[in-house]
């Protein structure tokens, strides 16, 4: 068996679908520039599954680095491709940086790979505020909000546009509502550098004393406590879901070569109400304050999840309560640490 490829495999969602490759029996070999993510990564993957993956620092925008991996790597069966910059405040101040991360090296990629499989990560933040929800995969894809957000959608359209050109190249995008949580063992989770921008480190980062208080932006949306909804999905649900969509594609199973799923758990829950969960799954009582509303924020979004059960016998299994205690539990064992 050949080896599978993870870029950004030291990321947040790249390290949990690293483990469950791994568990299931696959060798994988990680890119990493380090840019948002330290090496100790590899060891924490390590204890956790015995064995240690294979792994190169590299910057996938520097070319010849990408052409020499692949004269080494001539195995790599399957790519599954995390690697870039995801801000989306910091994408508004630097959208070249942005383009220049997200696209340049996704197309570097593409040119130099030598197997047809490829998993995309992507996003639901293609859809823009959606007409109608719950969200199909057929949602039109509205005008991004943002440089980070365009990338998204550009990487899915370089990748249809390679896909139709070359018949025997398979691509799956995956778009992702909102991953939160930490593996079980609490020795791999989302670790943001400086001031969180999503809303559950926030809460943990809060709770542990690192920040005073949790700003609520905005309860006067059209919702039933007025706070925005989201479909949070747990990072190991999803990861799991990476494994499946690579194997749709080893088996050549593909209705088509280029395909799209949502990932969430088409559930939609308030900022109020990942409040209240933490609340009970924790024993805290969180510290916010409502504010006034965040530029940028849409009011309500969450998947369908029919396509993905359906064609990828997937679906999420841990509930909010669930994802809330690994977070939480993960941000105790890290500060524990320091
Ligand atoms: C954000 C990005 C989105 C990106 C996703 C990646 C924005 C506007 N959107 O999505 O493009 O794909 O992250 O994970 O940045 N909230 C608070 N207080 C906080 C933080 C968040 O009330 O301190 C609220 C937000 O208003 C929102 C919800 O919590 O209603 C979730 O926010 P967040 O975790 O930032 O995710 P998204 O906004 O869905």
């Amino acid at each position: 068996m050949g080896k599978i490829l993870v870029t950004g495999g030291l990321g947040f969602i790249g390290s949990h679908t690293v483990v469950e490759l791994q568990i299931k029996g696959y060798e994988v070999i990680i890119i990493d520039d380090l840019s948002n993510s330290t090496l100790d990564i590899l060891d924490r993957i390590t204890s956790i599954t015995n064995n240690r993956p294979e792994f190169e620092e590299i910057d996938l925008k520097d070319k010849s680095k990408v052409k020499s991996f692949f004269q080494k790597y001539s195995d790599v069966i399957g790519v599954i491709h995390f690697a870039a910059s995801k801000a989306v405040g910091e994408s508004l101040e630097k959208p070249l940086m942005y383009y220049e991360n997200n696209i340049s090296s996704l197309v570097y990629l593409l040119k130099q790979l030598k197997t047809s499989n490829f998993i995309f990560s992507s996003s639901c933040t293609v859809y823009g505020q959606a007409d109608s929800l719950p969200i199909t995969e057929d949602a039109p894809v509205k005008k991004a909000e943002s440089p980070y957000g365009n990338t998204k959608q550009i990487g899915e359209e370089i990748l249809q546009d390679v896909c139709s050109n070359n018949e025997s190249f398979n691509a799956i995008s995956l778009r992702y509502f909102n991953p939160i949580g930490a593996h079980e063992s609490a020795k791999i989770g989302e670790l943001p550098i400086g001031v969180p921008q999503n809303l559950v480190p926030f809460i943990t980062q809060t709770a542990i004393g690192i920040r005073e208080q949790l700003s609520v932006f905005g309860d006067d949306y059209p919702t039933n406590d007025g706070t925005c909804i989201r479909d949070y999905i747990h990072v190991v649900d999803l990861a799991k879901a990476h494994v499946i969509a690579l194997e749709r594609l080893l088996d050549q199973k593909g209705q088509s070569n280029y395909e799209t799923f949502n990932l969430g758990t088409g559930k939609g829950s308030s900022v109020l109400e990942v409040i209240e969960s933490f609340n009970r799954v924790s024993g805290k009582k969180l510290n916010y304050k409502i504010v006034s509303r965040r530029d940028g924020d849409i009011v309500a979004a969450y998947a369908d999840t029919k396509k993905a059960n359906k064609i990828l016998g997937w679906q999420a299994e841990s509930s909010l309560d669930e994802a809330m205690m690994s977070a939480w539990k993960w941000e105790q064992q890290i500060r524990n640490e320091s």
